[in-house]
């Protein structure tokens, strides 16, 4: 977690506030670009494509293990910190984006 005033850069969008997403949750949020799925591993936060890629079902109404992320319809698991499929039925990754905490605040880097 940076220690700074504002946005990492002009390129990030701020998404939540920190405390929003509790260690071992999950939470789905909208951009104007996209849908994604904040994971927080015990305070480290990464942030996912809401789609699986078995199916195209939002990974947010999954459950966090670990670093595991597991889509609720098939059963299959991701790795959070690189969107690796990790359990069949699903063979693809799901995008991964960049993600910083500043002063609380969980900003991410669309595009
Ligand atoms: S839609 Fe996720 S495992 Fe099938």
């Amino acid at each position: 977690m940076r220690e700074a005033n504002g946005p990492p850069g002009d390129d990030w969008t701020r998404v939540v506030a920190a405390t929003d997403v509790p260690p071992g949750k999950l939470k789905g949020v909208a951009t104007r670009q996209e849908r994604l799925v904040l994971a927080n591993v015990d305070g480290e936060f990464y942030a996912l494509e809401d789609r699986c890629s078995h199916q195209d079902f939002p990974l947010s109404s999954g459950e966090l293990e670990g670093c595991e992320l597991e889509c609720p319809f098939h059963g299959a698991t991701f790795d959070v910190r690189t969107g690796r499929a990790t359990r069949l039925p699903a063979v693809r990754p799901v995008r991964t984006y960049d993600v910083e905490v500043v002063d609380g605040e969980v900003y991410l880097r669309l595009g």
